[in-house]
């Protein structure tokens, strides 16, 4: 009898059904008994021992479901090791619901803070095996995380609609795209909705070169412009400022985020009616794209391969077109961004789109 438990944690995705639903096949398919145990809302269904007793069954007609079927919570890794308002210690109560259950390893689906309290229940010698979710695309270790092709279907389907409003109206739009701290969503909508100027976290802007932008293509009988604006998105001038001086300015500034302030300053310099749209959870919504539900088959499958020969404390991870088992202590912690001086960064520099540096 192989015994699994699996929980979803962050915020969700697209396709995080469809990963589950790889796993539990793969394993179904090949192992003769199988026992799986869903655990509700993340990490707090193991910390507190909310679960459902599931069969493959539960995992069939899934494929196409966006959300998950556990639910998910955020959990910060950073309050993991301190007790709840009742002095429970998680990491003590998620070890004991895994040896009461007496699993044999622990499926999590989740991005760069559910890996990192993954790997620290690695370190506390669970069985762990990681899949890599989120549309931010931000997980080290693999090219591709799952939920980001889905985001950059929907982030460009927004700019798409803007692009013919923005074009009728002679209009400046900004479409603010999720993302967190990284512009992967930002940078493969921008590119592909078109968008005129795309700012990223990883390459801070300079405003004047921002509105030099927007006024170039003015003079060039070009009536409206479109900016990509990551919600991350930072000035050359906040990203020069300490950590801590920087979070006192964005408490202290009036805009809901950095696309407000971008508008004003452009509205300010080039005397024109500046307007946002923020796509914002719409981007984690819906039915994964057919890219992501292949993408799952496979990093569920090799997910459940990986089970069955008993490797654990690994991230599966897609590299080259391949699945990879990448040991989750060489990843967890660590960031994947954009690199300003990629061949990618500049291609799309010599079309001409600006990044506002
Ligand atoms: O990590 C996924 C993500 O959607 C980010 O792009 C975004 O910054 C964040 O989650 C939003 O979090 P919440 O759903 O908690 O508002």
């Amino acid at each position: 009898m192989l015994k699994i438990g699996m929980l979803t944690s962050g915020g969700d995705c697209q396709a995080l059904n469809a990963a589950m639903r790889g796993v539990v096949k793969g394993l179904s398919e090949n192992v003769e008994e199988l026992e799986i145990y869903g655990f509700e809302n993340g990490y707090r269904g193991l910390i507190y021992g909310n679960y459902r007793l599931l069969t493959s069954r539960d995992f069939s007609g899934i494929l196409t479901r966006g959300g998950t079927i556990l639910g998910s919570s955020r959990q910060p890794f950073k309050l993991m090791r301190v007790p709840d308002e009742n002095g429970l210690d998680k990491v003590e109560a998620m070890k004991q619901t895994y040896y009461k259950l007496q699993l044999d390893c622990l499926v999590i689906l989740g991005g760069n803070g559910t890996q990192k309290t993954a790997n620290l229940l690695r370190e506390e010698g669970l069985n762990i095996i990681h899949l890599p979710k989120t549309i931010d695309n931000d997980i080290y270790g693999t090219d591709i995380t799952f939920g980001f092709q889905s985001a950059v279907d929907i982030a460009t389907n927004a700019i798409d609609c803007i692009h013919t409003t923005a074009a009728s109206h002679n209009r400046v739009f900004i479409v603010e795209v999720m993302g967190h701290k990284v512009g992967w969503l930002t940078l493969y909508a921008g590119v592909a909705g078109g968008a005129d100027i795309i700012l990223l976290p990883e390459i801070p802007y300079d405003i004047n070169k921002v509105v030099e932008a927007i006024q170039k293509r003015s003079h060039a009988g070009k009536g409206f412009t479109i900016l990509a604006v990551a919600e991350g998105a930072i000035s050359k001038e906040d990203a020069a400022l300490e950590k801590k001086d920087y979070k006192a300015k964005v408490a202290e500034h009036r805009y809901p985020s950095v696309s407000y302030e971008v508008a004003a300053q452009i509205e300010e310099a080039c005397g024109t009616e500046v307007r946002v749209a923020v796509p914002g959870h719409t981007q984690r919504g819906g039915s994964p794209c057919p890219y992501d539900r292949v993408l799952c088959t496979r990093l569920g499958s090799a997910a459940a391969k990986a089970i069955i020969d008993g490797e654990f404390g690994v991230m599966i991870a897609m590299i080259n077109n391949k699945t990879k088992r990448v040991p989750l202590g060489d990843v967890a912690g660590k960031l994947k961004m954009v690199d300003p001086n990629s061949q990618m960064i500049k291609e799309i520099k010599r079309t001409g789109i600006s990044f506002g540096d």
